[in-house]
């Protein structure tokens, strides 16, 4: 969970410059939040185990107030995890994130929070938490099914045993470093990754462009994204992701899963803010 201090600028900053600012924001963000709200949203029950301090309680009251339950958050007196975000002219960005609270991760307490949790329970893991790759295996363990968003991606997230992987949701930068391998087309990334993630669905995720996967018939699949006024990409994955899982367990097809959650995503681009322009199953025609 993080707070997210969201800059509005005319085009991202380079080396070097001083750039002004037309507005700053404090909203909620960090991608566990945003995938924990997106599957809420998209109408799964979910619970978001993470830690924050006392500046952190607006982002508790966004989780609870979007359906997710919050009551495996810790609080914590050290600051919250932050987040600086510059969005541009087109709804671009760039990130730049400190975990603060979120560093807060120990062996006992992967086993408190996954206490409550059964088999085939799904376990959605992104990178901004130190030991993901213990979480993943505990998780594994107990007989739940894991889903992976290596994002950021860094090594930590290439420590996750490729064998405790079920789906693993990537973008193009992410799927590049994963497979260590530049200049593949899609279907290439998919198969480079499918030779190391050999039992887990894969999701490549590119931007305005949409999403694709292998089928279940064991072909390339490609969804476009559908064409929306951009104001801000921020979340748009996350939202993504919330929708694709959601749809996938309700038992939609890849094919239908990959349009839903790229509809989902549109939408999330045409609000600022990560968090809270994740849209509602409602707003949605599914
Ligand atoms: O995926 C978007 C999120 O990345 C933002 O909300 C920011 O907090 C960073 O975690």
């Amino acid at each position: 969970m993080n707070v997210d201090l969201v800059f509005k600028v005319s085009s991202i900053v380079e080396e070097g410059q001083t750039i002004s600012a037309s507005s700053m924001a404090k909203n909620a963000g960090g991608k566990g939040a945003n995938q924990a709200i997106a599957l809420a949203q998209a109408g799964m029950k979910t619970y978001l185990a993470a830690s924050i301090g006392p500046d952190g309680l607006f982002l508790e009251d966004m989780l609870k107030d979007k359906g997710v339950d919050a009551s495996l958050v810790t609080h914590l007196d050290s600051p919250s995890g932050q987040a600086i975000i510059q969005v541009d002219s087109k709804g671009r960005n760039c990130i730049i994130v400190l975990s603060g609270a979120n560093g807060n991760v120990s062996e006992a307490l992967i086993d408190e929070k996954l206490s409550g949790f059964r088999k085939n329970d799904w376990l959605v893991l992104e990178n901004e938490i130190p030991m993901i790759d213990a979480i993943a295996a505990k998780a594994k363990a107990k007989g739940m099914k894991v889903c992976l968003n290596p994002s950021p991606a860094n090594e930590a997230a290439r420590a996750v045993d490729p064998a405790d992987v079920d789906l693993l949701i990537v973008n193009e930068a992410e799927a590049e470093f994963l497979a260590q391998k530049k200049d593949m087309d899609y279907p290439e990334i998919l198969q480079c990754l499918g030779q190391i993630y050999e039992t887990a669905e894969i999701v490549l995720t590119a931007s305005s462009k949409g999403a694709c996967s292998i089928d279940e018939s064991g072909a390339f699949v490609m969804v476009s994204s559908p064409k929306v006024k951009v104001v801000d990409t921020t979340g748009a994955g996350d939202t993504f992701l919330g929708y694709y899982l959601c749809l996938r367990s309700e038992g939609s097809s890849i094919e239908e899963s990959l349009e839903g959650a790229c509809y989902a995503a549109s939408l999330a681009c045409t609000k600022m803010g990560a968090a809270r322009s994740i849209p509602s199953r409602s707003e949605l025609d599914f």
